[in-house]
C-alpha cells in the first residue's frame, strides 16, 4: 500500500506493544567507500527508536541484497556494489534533499525505493533527470504506471488497479453486486476508491455510498452509524493505512456496525491486541486483502537466494528478524527490488566490459542535477528484458509499463477466534491465471456471527418486525373463522397473499405485524401511508402505477393483471359456429352414424337378391346404394326405390321410428338454443364501452382505485360520469341489484367471484389494460434488494403460478349451458336400443327365411325315413308340403 506506513510512526508503534525492539544496534558493514554505489530510500529514521518493523525489515532486506552481491562475487569495474540510505520521514522534500546531496557525492546508479507514492511523484522524475532507474517496492499509487510520465521507474509491488480487480473479483466469487466504501481523503485513498469505483463499474458491480474519512481531523465525514444503517448494501470496502484503518474500525465497533451485520474488507492488516477483548466477536469474519508472494500461492520462488537473504539478515541483525514465516511481502518485494538493480548491472557489464573502459560512466557535477548516467539506455534495455525467479517470484518487465507483468499475487486473510484470540487466517489466494481459489491450507471462512454461510451482502431482514397492511380482497385475502382445539374460534387469514407471505417468511426470517383492512380501504390513501411510514409494506392486488411509483418503490410483480368487464349472465350460450350441431351431443351423433352404418349394412343384406337395383351392382356400389335407402328415410326424403323383402320392410320401419323421434328432438332443442340466443350480452368488450353502448351512469367503478385511474384517462376523458363503488363486494351487489349493468374490474378478483360465488355474473370480452401488483415499500428502504431478490426468485421457481392455480381455478359454479341444451346419450339411450331390438328382430326374420329351404329338407329327410320304417303314411314326394309363405322371398 502506498502509505503502508504512515507519517505517524511513533503513535503505531506504541500501539505495536509486541514487537519490543528498541535500543537495537546496527551492525550492517558500511560498504559507502566502493565507486558504484544503490540508492535505498525509505521511510522513517534509520536508528530502531522510531521504525515500525515493516521499514526495519525492508531496510534489512536491502542491505541483505547488498551483502549477497558480495558474496556472489558481483562485481563492477572489479569493484563490489556499494549502498547508501536515506530516512525521508515520509516527507517528500526529505526524501529529494536527501538523495541529491548523497548523489552529488557518491556515484549512484540505481534507486530503492521510495516507499510512498507521493514520494515517488517527486523521486521518479528526479530519477529520470539523471537516467537512473529506480524501483520502488511500495507505491502502488495507479498514476504511477504511466511509462510515459516516469521514464525509468519500476516497481516490485503490484498496482491498485490490480487490486481493485481483485476486489471486485472477490465480490463476483460470492455474487455480491454492490458496496459501500470508507477511504482516507489523501491521494492514495482517492486514487484508490476510484480504481476500485472503476473496476466496478466495468463488472456491473456498483459502489453505492462513498464515505470519507478525514485523516487530518481523524474523523469520519458524518456519522458512521447512520450512514451505513440507511444502506441497503452490508458490505464494506475499508481503503485506508493500518493507523486509520485501526482507528475507524474502533468507531465502528463503539458504533456497532461490524459483525454480525456488516461484512468489512480491509486493504490493510491492523493490530488485532490493539482492541478490547470484549469487541472480539464483532471482528470475526473481517477480510483483508493484500499482495502476497508466489510462495503463498505454491508458485516457485528462488528459496536458494531467500535463505541466503535470511541468513545474512540474521548473521547482520538478528534483533530484528521475526522468523521466516512472519516476513511480511513488503521486505520481499524490496529485496527483489535490489537484486534487479544488482544483476541488470551485473549483466550490462558483463556485456560490455572490455577492461579497457569502465562500463559505467557519470556525468560528474557537485550539482545533483546536472549528474547524469551515460549510455544507460542499454541498462534499461537489460531490466525491461530480465526475467528471473526472486524471493517475490517470477520477476519481469516490459517497455510499456512500469508495473511487473508476472509475479502478481493477492491473499485474502480472514479474522478468526482459535483459542480465544483473534488471528489472521489465509483462506483465499488470487493470481491472474486463477483468479480467487482457496488457499493451500483449506481454511473455511468463517463470516461476520460464525456464520459458515457466504452472506448475500444485502442487509438481512431475519429477526426484523415487519408492519405489513392486507387488505380485504378475495382472494387475495380473504377471513376465515377457524375453531382451535378448545373450540375457541379465531379468525384467520387466508388466500394469495397470505400463503405469498408465510413463503416469504419462511426464507426470509422477518417477523410479520400483519394489519388487516377493509375492503373499502383506499388504495391510494395505503401508498400514502406507506410513504409516511404508517407501514413497512402493503401486499395486496395494489398495481404498479407511475404516479403511485412517485412516493412509493414496488416490488416485482407478485401477480400479473388485466382489466376485465363484468356484466350479468343473459346468455348461457355465446353464438357457436356449430350451433346447429348443439342439439345433439357427440355421443348422439356418433350413434346416428352407427344407425345408419348398421341398417344399411343389414339393408344391402337383405336387399342384394331381391331388389332389381342392388342385384347388378358390385358390393361397394350396392353398400353405397343401401345407406342411401337409411339416410333418405331419416331425414324424410323419402328413396327412388322401394324394398322387396319381409325383412327389407321391418327394417325400414324401425329407421322410420327412428328418424320420427330424432327429428323431432333436433327441431325442439335447436329452436330453445336459437330462442336463448336472442337476448345477447349487452356489450362485448371494453369497446362497447368506450363507444357508449351502454350509460356511462350505469358503469360501476371502484372509486380510489387503479380503475378509476384508467376510467378517466381512457373512457370518460377525465370526467367522473361513472357509478361509483365503495367496495369491491359493491360491485356484485349493484349489478345483481341492476343499478349498473357493467363493471369493470381486475381480472382476477372477477374470475374467482364468477367461477365460485356469483355463478349468475359473467365477464365479457378480453382482458385490456394489463398491469401488475407488487408489494408496496418505502422508497430506497433498506430491505429493498433482499425483498426483490427473493420475489423474483418465486417467480422463476413457478411458487406463483402455484398460487395463482391454488387460489384462482377454483370453480364451484356449475358447467355452462352446453350439456344442458344438447340431448345427451343417456337421454337418448332408449331410443337406440329399440332400434337396436328392431334391427335385431329384422335380422331374425331375415335368417328364419334364408332357412326356408333347409328346413323343408329336412322334413322331406324326416318324412322319408318315416315312410321307410311306416309305407302306409307314404304321401307323393311333390305333395303340397311347399305351401305358399305369405312371407315368401319372391313375394311383393
Ligand atoms: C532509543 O531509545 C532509547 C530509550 O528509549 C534511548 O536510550 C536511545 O538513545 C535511543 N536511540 C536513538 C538512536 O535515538
Ligand atoms: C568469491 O570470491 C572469493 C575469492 O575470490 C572466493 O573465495 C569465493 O568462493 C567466491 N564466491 C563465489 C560464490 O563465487
Ligand atoms: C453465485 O451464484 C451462482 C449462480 O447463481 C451459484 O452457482 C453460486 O453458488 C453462487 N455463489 C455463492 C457463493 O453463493
Ligand atoms: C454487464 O451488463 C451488460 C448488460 O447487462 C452486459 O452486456 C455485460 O456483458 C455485463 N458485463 C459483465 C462484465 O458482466
Ligand atoms: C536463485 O538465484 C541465484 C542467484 O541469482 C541463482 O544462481 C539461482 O540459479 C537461482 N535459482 C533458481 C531456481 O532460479
Ligand atoms: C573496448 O572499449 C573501447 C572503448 O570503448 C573500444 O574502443 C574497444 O573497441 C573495445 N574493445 C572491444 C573488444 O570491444
Ligand atoms: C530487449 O528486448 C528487445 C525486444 O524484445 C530487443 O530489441 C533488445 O535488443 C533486447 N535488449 C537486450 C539488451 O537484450
Ligand atoms: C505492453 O506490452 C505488452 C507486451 O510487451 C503488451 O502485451 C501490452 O499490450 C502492452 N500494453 C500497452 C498499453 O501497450
Ligand atoms: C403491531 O403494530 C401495531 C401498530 O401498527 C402495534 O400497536 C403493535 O404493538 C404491533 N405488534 C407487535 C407485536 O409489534
Amino acid at each position: 500500500m502506498s502509505s503502508l506506513w504512515s507519517l505517524r510512526w511513533l503513535w503505531v508503534y506504541l500501539l505495536i506493544g509486541q514487537f519490543a525492539i528498541s535500543n537495537v544496534k546496527t551492525a550492517w558493514p558500511t560498504s559507502d567507500s566502493t565507486n558504484i554505489q544503490l540508492l535505498g530510500i525509505f521511510g522513517n529514521g534509520l536508528n530502531m527508536n522510531d521504525s515500525t518493523p515493516g521499514t526495519l525489515w525492508s531496510r534489512a532486506m536491502f542491505n541483505a541484497a547488498m551483502l549477497l552481491s558480495q558474496q556472489y562475487n558481483i562485481t563492477i569495474d572489479g569493484q563490489f556494489i556499494g549502498s547508501q540510505l536515506v530516512a525521508s520521514g515520509g516527507i517528500t522534500m526529505n526524501a529529494l534533499s536527501s538523495s541529491c546531496l548523497l548523489i552529488s557525492t557518491s556515484n549512484i546508479v540505481g534507486i530503492v525505493g521510495p516507499t510512498f507514492s507521493r514520494e515517488t511523484q517527486v523521486i521518479a522524475p528526479f530519477a529520470a533527470q539523471l537516467s537512473v532507474p529506480v524501483v520502488s517496492y511500495s507505491a502502488t499509487d495507479p498514476g504511477l504506471s504511466d511509462r510515459g510520465a516516469y521514464p525509468t521507474f519500476y516497481r516490485t509491488v503490484p498496482s491498485d488497479t490490480t487490486a481493485a480487480l481483485t476486489i471486485a473479483q472477490l465480490f463476483m466469487k460470492f455474487n455480491w453486486t454492490s458496496s459501500i466504501i470508507i477511504y482516507q481523503n489523501d491521494a492514495y485513498g482517492s486514487d484508490g476508491a476510484k480504481v476500485i469505483t472503476d473496476a466496478f463499474n466495468n463488472n456491473n458491480l456498483t459502489i453505492t455510498q462513498m464515505i470519507m474519512f478525514d485523516i487530518v481531523a481523524r474523523t469520519i465525514r458524518g456519522d458512521l452509524k447512520a450512514l451505513l444503517l440507511s444502506s441497503p448494501m452490508r458490505n464494506v470496502i475499508l481503503w485506508a493505512e493500518t493507523d486509520y484503518a485501526s482507528l475507524i474500525l474502533q468507531e465502528a465497533i463503539d458504533c456497532d456496525v461490524l459483525g454480525p451485520q456488516f461484512i468489512w474488507i480491509l486493504s490493510s492488516t491492523v493490530q488485532l491486541n490493539s482492541f478490547s477483548q470484549a469487541d472480539n466477536a464483532k471482528l470475526i469474519g473481517i477480510l483483508t486483502i493484500e499482495p502476497v508472494v508466489a510462495s503463498a500461492v505454491n508458485e516457485p520462488t528462488n528459496t536458494t537466494l531467500l535463505n541466503a537473504a535470511y541468513d545474512v539478515w540474521q548473521q547482520y541483525e538478528p534483533e530484528t528478524f521475526p522468523g521466516t514465516e512472519n516476513v511480511n511481502a513488503y521486505a520481499l518485494f524490496t529485496f527483489d527490488a535490489t537484486w534487479l538493480l544488482i544483476r541488470s548491472l551485473e549483466q550490462l557489464c558483463s556485456i560490455t566490459n572490455n577492461h579497457s573502459s569502465p562500463c559505467l560512466s557519470i556525468v560528474n557535477d557537485s550539482f545533483c542535477f546536472n549528474r547524469r548516467l551515460l549510455d544507460s539506455s542499454s541498462l534499461f534495455d537489460i531490466i525491461n528484458n530480465n526475467t528471473f525467479l526472486g524471493v517475490s517470484g517470477l520477476v519481469q518487465f516490459s517497455a510499456n509499463s512500469t508495473d511487473r507483468v508476472s509475479g502478481i499475487y493477492y491473499i485474502v486473510k480472514n479474522i478468526q477466534s482459535l483459542s480465544n484470540e483473534l488471528n489472521y487466517v489465509p483462506v483465499l489466494v488470487w493470481s491472474s491465471s486463477d483468479a480467487w481459489t482457496p488457499h493451500s491450507q483449506q481454511n473455511t471462512i468463517i463470516w461476520p456471527g460464525q456464520s459458515l454461510v457466504a452472506p448475500t451482502g444485502y442487509a438481512t431482514i431475519a429477526g426484523v418486525i415487519l408492519r405489513i397492511a392486507v387488505i380485504e380482497a378475495p382472494p387475495f385475502t380473504m377471513t376465515q373463522q377457524v375453531a382451535d382445539a378448545n373450540g375457541i374460534i379465531t379468525t384467520k387469514l387466508i388466500g394469495y397473499i397470505p400463503d405469498l407471505l408465510a413463503i416469504l417468511q419462511t426464507n426470509m426470517g422477518f417477523i410479520p405485524n400483519i394489519t388487516f383492512l377493509p375492503a373499502n380501504q383506499s388504495y391510494d390513501g395505503l401508498i400514502d401511508d406507506v410513504a409516511n411510514n404508517v407501514y413497512d409494506i402493503v401486499a395486496g392486488d395494489v398495481t404498479i402505477i407511475a404516479a403511485r411509483r412517485e412516493k412509493v418503490s414496488f416490488t416485482d410483480s407478485i401477480y400479473d393483471n388485466s382489466l376485465r368487464i363484468i356484466v350479468r349472465n343473459t346468455a348461457s350460450a355465446s353464438p357457436n359456429f356449430w350451433f346447429y350441431l348443439r342439439p345433439f351431443s357427440m355421443g348422439v351423433r356418433l350413434c346416428i352414424l352407427g344407425s345408419i352404418i348398421l341398417s344399411a349394412l343389414l339393408m344391402y343384406l337383405f336387399e342384394r337378391k331381391a331388389n332389381e337395383t342392388l342385384r347388378h351392382r358390385s358390393i361397394i356400389s350396392g353398400i353405397v346404394m343401401s345407406t342411401w335407402y337409411p339416410l333418405g328415410t331419416i331425414m324424410g326424403f323419402g328413396v327412388d326405390y322401394t324394398v322387396r323383402t319381409g325383412a327389407g320392410r321391418f327394417l325400414t320401419f324401425s329407421v322410420f321410428f327412428l328418424s320420427l323421434v330424432l327429428i323431432a328432438t333436433y327441431q325442439a332443442t335447436l329452436t330453445s338454443s336459437l330462442t336463448l340466443k336472442q337476448t345477447q350480452n349487452i356489450i362485448s368488450g371494453i369497446d362497447d364501452i368506450k363507444n357508449g353502448k351502454i350509460p356511462y351512469g350505469r358503469i360501476g367503478i371502484l372509486t380510489n382505485s387503479s380503475i378509476e385511474a384508467y376510467y378517466l384517462q381512457e373512457i370518460s376523458n377525465g370526467i367522473r360520469n361513472f357509478y361509483p363503488l365503495k367496495t369491491e363486494g359493491a360491485i356484485f351487489t349493484s349489478l345483481l341489484s341492476k343499478v349498473i349493468d357493467a363493471a369493470i374490474m381486475d381480472e382476477g378478483v372477477l374470475e374467482y367471484e364468477t367461477n365460485s360465488i356469483y355463478c349468475n355474473l359473467t365477464l365479457v370480452g378480453t382482458g385490456f389494460d394489463p398491469s401488475a401488483f407488487g408489494i408496496v415499500f418505502q422508497k430506497n428502504w433498506v430491505y429493498e434488494q433482499v425483498l426483490d431478490v427473493n420475489i423474483l426468485s418465486l417467480r422463476e421457481s413457478g411458487t406463483f403460478d402455484d398460487l395463482k392455480s391454488k387460489w384462482f381455478q377454483a370453480n364451484t359454479c356449475s358447467q355452462t349451458s352446453d350439456t344442458s341444451t344438447s340431448s345427451s346419450i343417456e337421454v337418448m339411450t332408449g331410443l337406440f336400443v329399440t332400434f337396436a331390438v328392431m334391427c335385431g328382430l329384422s335380422l331374425i326374420f331375415f335368417i328364419w327365411l334364408k332357412l326356408l329351404p333347409i328346413r323343408r329338407r329336412l322334413l322331406q329327410t324326416v318324412l322319408n325315413l318315416h315312410y321307410r320304417v311306416c309305407p302306409s303314411a307314404r304321401t307323393p314326394p311333390d305333395s303340397p308340403l311347399d305351401v305358399q309363405n305369405p312371407f315368401d322371398i319372391r313375394d311383393i
